[in-house]
């Protein structure tokens, strides 16, 4: 008998990725990606045309069913992406205007208002965080403070994956996992909390129903089976915000448990059998995809997002993989070079929509592989120093599970090895937000009772890289040291 597949499918911020995976065996036995572009119309905005996301989803799931024999053998769908975004749509469910993403950072005034009006205690109490620039209440109570003829018309609100699924499905839902990150869910009743959106003017007729995320709630339809070649009526199930579906891809399904995603973004992720509520806000409590269960997270915005800016800059001609290996030649330390990657502002530990990036300690001896191992660097430390938050938290650390573009990348794994002095794990599929995705599938075409029992029967360790012993603690204690001396002239400049 053929395997029933899955289809897991990431809407991240780059593009789309979908997998093809065998639902008895866990391999993923097809793949196909597009890309979009982001615009960022002023300095510190970005955002995204939501059709262009539908559109190069639908094609490269057309991609896969052309290849597939018969594409009733895929038996349940799952949807997972990118954060935070807001799409907001009118009567007809069209967008009223581009999405503002999760790096976006013109919000600042709005998380002060909401802070004022609410308390910024309270708002840990409810959401496990303070309100950021990213999320996406702020976001639109931006768009209701400078565009009200674009909020008076406003019927339905999404994230950017449930946009993605509404297209697919017809249905307007959402998972807890990604409702965390808009700062309007109660993630302790994994609700949406009636004394938010009371009190930041969201009229609840707006906002998806809220799912725990291997539910399935609803079907492909007609019109989409006909542009995507999935059969009608093929039941997706609710996915995932980008890291849980991740950590789940990772098997971070009990305490104890971290992994470390690099995409664009670089999230350090800890199971969390409570829903957490750190008093400082620092780390951040989520839902988790497992039901039932939460996690806590911080997240840097440039890891994966610095190492492109450093291709598309100043190495237009290479691979990833050319500028890591090129960066290795160069000595551990970089040759006394010190990068700090805030190049969209910065989230955690440093919660500051007007940090920038930067380099130091620049001499005429450097070149440009001292630089790409900085911008390496540069980025392990800022994951150390969010892995040193979760420690604070009181876990243990002494392994991690890495995804993302990272993990692809042995000379990376060691870095990070050494710059965090911990046993690197890598999992069978490196793109775990996708893979997160189909686990998710699986458990609504049944094969499996739950996330985590999907998890534990889908996910392996498949490599293991220690740390050498090489001590970078010197140089993340003077890497530390440069945020906090820097911050004022960084505002002034970025002002
Ligand atoms: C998580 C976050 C990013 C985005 C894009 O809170 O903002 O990881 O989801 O990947």
């Amino acid at each position: 008998m053929t395997a029933p597949l899955l289809l897991g499918i990431d809407i991240g911020t780059g593009g789309v990725r979908a997998l093809l995976v065998d639902g008895d065996l866990g391999t993923v036995i097809d793949r196909s990606s597009a890309t979009w572009p982001t615009s960022s119309p002023h300095p510190g905005w970005s955002e995204q045309d939501p059709d262009r996301w539908w559109a190069a989803t639908a094609a490269a799931i057309r991609d896969l069913t052309g290849r597939l024999d018969d594409s009733n053998r895929i038996t349940a769908v799952g949807f997972a992406g990118q954060m935070h975004g807001l799409v907001l749509r009118d009567a007809d469910g069209r967008p009223l205007r581009p999405a503002i993403l999760w790096n976006d950072q013109r919000t600042a005034s709005q998380c002060e208002a909401i802070h004022h009006r609410i308390g910024r205690d309270r708002c840990i109490d409810l959401t496990g965080k303070p309100v950021l620039t990213g999320f996406t209440a702020p976001k639109l109570a931006w768009v209701q403070e400078h565009e009200p003829d674009i909020a008076r018309r406003i019927r339905s609100i999404s994230l950017p994956k449930d946009h993605v699924m509404h297209r697919a499905t017809g249905v307007h839902a959402i998972d807890v996992a990604d409702a965390s990150g808009t700062s309007w869910l109660d993630i302790g009743t994994r609700r949406w909390s009636a004394e938010l959106c009371d009190q930041l003017d969201v009229d609840t007729s707006w906002l998806p129903q809220v799912h725990e995320c291997s539910e399935v709630v609803g079907s492909i339809t007609a019109e989409a089976a006909a542009l995507t070649g999935l059969a009608a009526g093929t039941p997706v199930v609710a996915g995932a915000g980008d890291q849980a579906a991740s950590g789940l891809a990772c098997g971070i399904t009990t305490d104890g448990l971290v992994s470390i995603t690099v995409g664009t973004s670089g999230v350090v992720f800890a199971h969390s059998d409570e829903p957490p509520r750190d008093p400082d806000g620092t780390l951040h409590g989520f839902c988790h995809a497992v039901e039932g269960r939460w996690h806590r997270m911080g997240c840097m915005l440039s890891a994966g997002g610095s190492l492109e800016w450093f291709r598309s800059t100043l190495a237009p001609d290479r691979t990833f993989d050319q500028i890591v290996a090129e960066g290795m030649t160069a000595p551990p330390g970089s040759g006394g070079i010190c990068f700090l990657p805030h190049l969209s502002g910065e989230r955690c530990p440093h919660d500051d929509p007007s940090a920038r990036g930067a380099f130091i300690g620049l001499s005429t001896n450097h070149r440009r592989e001292h630089l790409a191992r900085a911008v390496l660097e540069g980025i392990s430390f800022g994951l150390a120093d969010m892995l040193q938050c979760v420690r604070d938290a009181g876990r243990h650390v002494d392994s991690v599970r890495l995804a993302g573009g990272a993990a692809r990348s042995q000379h990376w794994r060691q870095l990070l090895a050494d710059v965090l002095a911990v046993r690197i794990e890598t999992v069978n599929e490196p793109d775990a937000t996708a893979y997160g995705a189909a686990l998710l599938a699986s458990v609504g075409a049944g094969l499996h009772d739950d996330a985590a029992a999907a998890a534990s029967a889908m996910v392996r360790i498949t490599d293991v890289i220690e740390p050498t012993g090489f001590d970078y603690g010197p140089t993340w204690n003077i890497w530390r040291t440069m945020y906090p001396d820097l911050a004022e002239p960084m505002h002034r400049l970025a002002d």
